[in-house]
């Protein structure tokens, strides 16, 4: 009991890292403008003359990968966040080695890299050397969120691909119990303001936590002997029942209670409700900073979600440029996991 105690709890940490990660994903999409790049930014239609099938070859590895296994969307959904925040989005999550970013605690339950490999594989018979895995990989994101009931938004292309991938790197991805202020500061450091922060966390209404990422809040939150009071009471034997204490930490759990087979912006509700799953998301509520946004979000008579969901995709968009490497920065990799 102790040592799996113990385990847990490191565990834990690393999980949280990771859940939080996805969240914070977003990074400096200003740098990655254009402003670095010798005037060459990502733009909408890159490979329009170079690749022009290069959308729908990714939508359809996507698409076929998802009706297989729901859970293969949040699961990409999540790597373009890690991907993003760390060293920017330049696919750096999918070189593997014993100690690149992909071998790190904070990325051991990312999923989806096969759909990436598919998808690079088609497109290197169709166009070869063409596409960047960094663009296959903000290109399924996106696709992810649509298959799931998400708005679609245009992604701008013309990422080039990372040559360095190490797993210290993601000793900064935004965890699971940071604070507010750590938060807000974690997305800032990135040229991501608060309004991104709440939105691109809204990416969780498709995502599970794993029990070893909140159990704590359940039984002991804070050495009190007793649960978080965020916790709505009604809620709190429900999450109980999926994650006894002393149970199957890698339990997975929706982070958008009733709705996680749809994006939109129940999430929020869920939120407002006490119904927060993680701490860092049920930290959105009770803070004032954040709280506006949430609120913002909640459904408005007649259109319930429709301005979280058409914020999300301009988030995305803004997310998907820190510290981009365009023009001649990096490669066009031949395969995404491992540089040329
Ligand atoms: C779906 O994918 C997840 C993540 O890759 C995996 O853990 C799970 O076993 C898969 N489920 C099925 C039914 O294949
Ligand atoms: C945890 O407990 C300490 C000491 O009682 C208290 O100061 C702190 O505010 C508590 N933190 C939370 C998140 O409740």
């Amino acid at each position: 009991m102790h040592i799996s105690n113990i385990m847990e709890v490191s565990s834990l940490n690393k999980t949280l890292i990771l859940l939080v990660l996805v969240l914070a994903t977003f990074t400096t999409m200003a740098q990655g403008q254009g402003s670095r790049g010798r005037g060459q930014g990502t733009r909408v239609g890159f490979y329009r003359a170079t690749c022009p099938r290069v959308e729908s070859i990714v939508q359809s590895a996507v698409e076929s990968a998802v009706q297989a296994n729901r859970t293969i969307a949040p699961g990409l959904l999540r790597m373009f966040f890690h991907d993003c925040f760390v060293n920017g989005c330049d696919a750096s999550v999918l070189i593997e080695g014993p100690s690149t970013e992909k071998a790190s605690g904070p990325n051991s339950l990312l999923t989806g890299f096969e759909v990436i490999d598919a998808a690079k594989a088609q497109l290197e018979s169709a166009c070869p050397g063409v596409v960047s895995c960094a663009d296959i990989v903000a290109l399924a994101a996106r696709d992810s969120v649509v298959l799931t009931g998400g708005r679609r938004w245009q992604v701008p292309l013309g990422r080039r691909d990372g040559l360095v991938s190490q797993a210290s790197d993601t000793a900064n991805l935004p965890g699971a119990t940071d604070p507010i202020t750590v938060q807000i500061r974690k997305f800032a450091d990135k040229g991501l303001n608060t309004q991104d922060l709440v939105t691109l966390v809204g990416g969780h209404t498709i995502g599970t936590a794993a029990c070893l990422l909140f159990s704590y809040r359940l039984y002991n939150f804070n050495n009190t002997n007793g649960p978080d009071p965020d916790i709505n009471q009604a809620f709190l034997p429900q999450l109980r029942a999926l994650c006894p204490n002393g149970g199957n930490a890698f339990r997975r759990v929706a982070m958008d209670t009733g709705s996680v087979n749809s994006f939109g912006n129940s999430f929020y509700e869920n939120l407002r409700n006490g119904r927060g799953v993680i701490e860092s998301d049920a930290k959105l509520w009770s803070d004032r900073r954040t709280q506006r946004y949430v609120q913002g979000f909640l459904g408005v008579r007649g259109q319930p979600g429709s301005r979280f969901n058409a914020e999300f995709g301009r988030a995305m968009v803004k997310m998907g440029n820190i510290h981009v490497k365009t023009g001649r920065q990096g490669q066009i990799r031949r395969v995404c996991t491992a540089t040329n």
